[in-house]
């Protein structure tokens, strides 16, 4: 017992250490409903204390795949007594269950650029997890969107680590103020589907450290209960075996005090993963349904063999209990009433509420306008007689609601990818259906689902006021293939739609273009006279079309932002797709924008671009440093934004910042945003506050962050490139 007690104590001080090192504000207090970890320790302590070897071995271990409710669940212990464990997808809402919300992917929730709305999200799922019993959610991915054709990227936040860490936060925060414990994933370099559970992702330290772990370090800070370690292997050592990555960077360094499981079947030992680190394996088997497991007796006996210790197993038991306790789940959780695997069976648990309405908000809080001309858009009902929907993408899916497994069913409207990042759709509301609801009866629809009848598209867009041309681009997770892709094969769009772009934009001269794509497309087309406008709605869930048609018809005055970047070619982007074994992570700290800034590639769309219905003007930028180094360097930027145009609406003012030329950083770093919604001819004065962890490095030699010294720059703008003042400032 006293062995236990000072490993336990170990790990805390090497929490607060950490914490303290990184001068950041711990969230480790009751502010969100949840317990603090200390609290939730004590408890804990309690339970575990009395627990046998193998009943603390049964909580680190899963059941086995299909054997139970959930895709996972761990043993439950009697006496002393604590239940299974109910662990399901996915990060945009239950997936394998009915009468659940199918809301926005996380690519989409980024691209609203919303900390707010990111929140709540994470709310509403949450509130359907727990309704259905299930205790962690797994989700959210902050997966960063390494090369533009990864086949999740869609599942997480995009291409810049800082918007995925406050998006992460932010739905972390929201998920576990309901009583479930978030499941941040794929830890970590699991930034493609080709060969993922062969290859190994090498990252240098400072790469490491200042781009891929940058988002769960956030997530740590919100106090996430649990992390997912990756099918990949990182510097040849697989993820859930790798000491470094495990123990030293995440536990040590960040303070981690929630559990890690495997991604599922990705624990390749016992006494390795054990010792690196890892708490639970799921789904427990070691081949998916094979029976058999590294932990269960396998680790009993490792522990009996002395090659494992006690200790560790009774640090898994703590973490998972803590976890547990730290989102009150012992204060009257709700039984599990999913039934994955047998879904007929499952009682019918109604959770939904009005929550359709909300994702219809954030839908269209994610339509990224990224032209209009002619101010085409939105749409003036009174003017317009006809307008032609074409392209199948408007209509329904072929195969029928849910009519493929997973969501691959690669036609039809694309409202999500396809994986195990999904949800069942209780129906989908697609642009046809959303732009009929809101045009009204004066208005004519005429519309075409056949992509490759050119002919019958030219001679529908013709004669219309407006045509309007939908099109998309699919991927997804590894254990499906759609027509070539899981990762993505090229950057083109699908079923034949820049050929029907090219068609439609031929014979009418007021052509929009609807692309529904799970990340960056080509667009041989876009210098084409007659495409006034181009929308970009992401992946919207059940509602999309709704939210397309609020933006569309002007009820919603967009303010969406890339959370990627859209290239002229696809070899402008600085990582793409390999089937190397070896995964060399050459382009460092040049993920996404950083590496079009640096070598001065011209994109198509900038990261953090989007359009308006009005203007916005920005004036009287400073910046002053509040606190001195030493004592935390913190610096505040301030400007004054004003709506210029007549229309009421939001803008995403964003905070780039450059570092001294000696820190070696990429030529600007995202440090800021906010959602700043002003009246026509309002004006308001914003502040950005930058932390000594944002204004600081990864040091190689000393293994710490360090502040770089001398002179940065805060560029405020509307995008990465569209700068409107830039500021200087010494620390
Ligand atoms: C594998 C996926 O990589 C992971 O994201 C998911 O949570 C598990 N399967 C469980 O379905």
């Amino acid at each position: 017992m006293a062995l236990i007690t000072r490993y336990a104590l170990l790990l805390l001080t090497a929490a607060s250490c950490a914490l303290h090192t990184l001068g950041l504000p711990t969230t480790d207090a009751a502010s969100d409903n949840t317990l603090t970890w200390d609290d939730a320790y004590t408890k804990a302590r309690s339970i575990v204390h009395r627990m046998s070897l193998e009943q603390k071995v049964g909580l680190a271990t899963g059941m086995g795949w299909e054997k139970t409710l959930c895709v996972g669940n761990t043993y439950a212990s009697t006496n002393p007594n604590f239940p299974s464990l109910c662990l399901q997808d996915s990060p945009l809402g239950i997936r394998f269950a009915d009468n659940v919300t199918a809301g926005v992917s996380g690519i989409t929730a980024a691209a609203s650029f919303d900390k707010v709305a990111i929140r709540q999200r994470g709310e509403y799922m949450a509130s359907e997890f727990k309704a259905k019993g299930v205790h962690f959610q797994l989700g959210p991915s902050v997966d960063i969107m390494r090369a533009p054709q990864s086949g999740r990227a869609w599942e997480g936040f995009g291409e810049d680590p800082w918007l995925s860490g406050v998006a992460g936060r932010e739905t972390i925060t929201g998920i576990q103020s309901q009583g479930v414990i978030a499941t941040v994933k794929h830890y970590i370099g699991n930034s493609q589907e080709t060969h993922r559970t062969t290859s190994s992702s090498n990252i240098d330290k400072r790469t490491l450290h200042e781009v891929w772990t940058w988002p769960y370090a956030r997530a740590v800070e919100a106090g996430v209960g649990a992390i997912m370690c990756s099918y990949n292997l990182v510097d040849d050592t697989y993820a859930c075996e790798n000491d470094y990555i495990l123990n030293t960077v995440l536990k040590n360094e960040m303070g981690f005090r929630g559990l890690v499981m495997s991604d599922w079947g990705a624990t390749h030992s016992t006494v390795e993963s054990a010792n690196a680190g890892l708490d639970m394996t799921m789904p427990g088997d070691i081949l998916m349904g094979d029976g058999f497991t590294y932990f269960g007796a396998n680790l009993t006996k490792a522990v009996q063999d002395g090659q494992v210790s006690d200790d560790r197993v009774t640090d898994m038991a703590l973490r998972i209990t803590a976890a547990y306790y730290k989102m009150r789940q012992d204060e009257g959780y709700p039984d599990t009433t999913l039934n994955t695997f047998n879904r007929s069976e499952a009682p019918e648990v109604l959770v939904q509420g009005d929550h359709a309405t909300f994702v219809r908000e954030i839908g269209a809080a994610g339509v990224v306008l990224l032209r209009n001309q002619d101010n085409i858009l939105p749409l003036k009902t009174s003017d317009l007689k006809k307008i032609a929907l074409i392209g199948s993408h408007a209509g329904p899916i072929p195969q029928g609601l849910n009519g493929c497994p997973d969501q691959s069913c690669g036609r039809g409207h694309l409202a999500m990818g396809w994986g195990s990042g999904t949800a069942d759709f209780p129906y989908l509301i697609t642009p046809t259906d959303g732009i009929t609801a809101r045009a009204g009866g004066n208005l004519k629809l005429v519309h075409t689902y056949d992509d490759y009848d050119l002919d019958g598209a030219r001679e529908l867009a013709a004669d219309a006021d407006i045509a309007i041309v939908f099109a998309m681009a699919d991927a997804g997770e590894e254990y499906i293939v759609v027509n070539g892709n899981n990762d993505r094969q090229n950057l083109s769009l699908w079923n034949n739609g820049d050929n029907l772009i090219q068609a439609v934009s031929e014979v009418n001269d007021n052509v929009i273009v609807v692309i529904n794509a799970v990340g960056p497309v080509l667009m041989p087309w876009i210098d084409h006279e007659n495409i006034k406008a181009v929308v970009w709605p992401g992946l919207a869930g059940q509602e999309s079309g709704n939210s397309l048609a609020d933006v569309l018809f002007g009820d919603v005055n967009p303010s969406g932002r890339l959370p990627y970047t859209i290239a002229r070619n696809k070899d402008d982007y600085g990582a793409h797709i390999s089937s190397d074994a070896e995964l060399d992570y050459s382009e460092k700290l040049l993920v996404g924008y950083k590496w079009f800034d640096a070598k001065g590639i011209d994109p198509l769309f900038e990261f953090g671009y989007g359009l308006s219905y009005t203007n916005f003007e920005y004036s009287g930028l400073s910046a002053r440093v509040t606190r001195k180094q030493g004592a935390g360097a913190q610096v505040i930027a301030s400007i004054t934004l004003s709506n210029t145009g007549d229309r009421d609406g939001a803008e995403i003012p964003q905070a780039y910042i450059a570092f001294p030329k000696s820190a070696g950083e990429p030529p600007k770093l995202l440090r800021g945003f906010q959602k700043v919604f002003l009246q026509a001819g309002e004006q308001k004065a914003i502040d950005f506050e930058f932390t000594e962890k944002e204004l600081s490095v990864w040091d190689e030699e000393s293994e710490m962050w360090k502040h770089s010294e001398g002179e940065f720059t805060v560029h405020i703008g509307a995008s990465s490139r569209d700068i409107r003042a830039s500021a200087s400032f010494i620390i």
